[in-house]
């Protein structure tokens, strides 16, 4: 049976598939308190999954994603799936997927790092590892598998 968890958007995006417990990190990488008053941000944790088991789904009105935010999600949430929603429908839906090169989304946990000394350089990592993910900073080589705290 088709059924909504939660009230259903006219135009915004939901963020389904989320791994079990990681939807309120999903919403910092969204950066949800920047929203219009008018938006709705609905979190739904712990619904049941055919796929997943379990999964957490968060479903934001008036909001689509920059590329930046969408890189963000796939690495803390590689299982989700973004879905544009526009006039009540699904107009997109797509897998996220980690890119060769993130740019401008972790910073370096290495103090010593160029990127962390005031120059005008963006952090950027390439994928060292795809499964589980650990990227390496291209300018000092520092290898990075744990994201949340590094989030921009
Ligand atoms: N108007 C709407 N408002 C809010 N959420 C919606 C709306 N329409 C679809 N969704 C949600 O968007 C996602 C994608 O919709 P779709 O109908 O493709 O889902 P589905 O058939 O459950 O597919 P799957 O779970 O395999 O991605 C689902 O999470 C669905 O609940
Ligand atoms: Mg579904
Ligand atoms: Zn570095």
């Amino acid at each position: 049976m088709r059924e909504l968890k939660v009230t259903p958007i006219k135009n915004g995006t939901v963020i389904d598939h989320i791994g079990n417990g990681l939807a309120l990190e999903v919403l910092r990488i969204l950066e949800v308190h920047e929203l219009d008053k008018d938006s709705t941000v609905s979190v739904a944790l712990h619904v049941r999954s055919s796929k997943l088991g379990w999964k957490d789904i968060v479903k934001v009105e008036n909001m689509e994603l920059s590329p930046r935010k969408v890189n963000a999600i796939a690495l803390i949430a590689p299982t989700a799936t973004i879905s544009i929603i526009r006039d009540s429908k699904v107009r997109e839906k797509r897998s996220v997927s980690l890119p060769d090169r993130i740019a401008g989304v972790l910073r370096c946990p290495n103090p010593n790092c160029i990127t962390n000394h005031g120059e005008p350089v963006e952090s950027e990592f390439d994928v060292y590892r795809r499964r589980p993910v650990t990227l390496r900073c291209i300018y000092c080589e520092r290898l990075v598998d744990e994201f949340l705290k590094l989030l921009r």
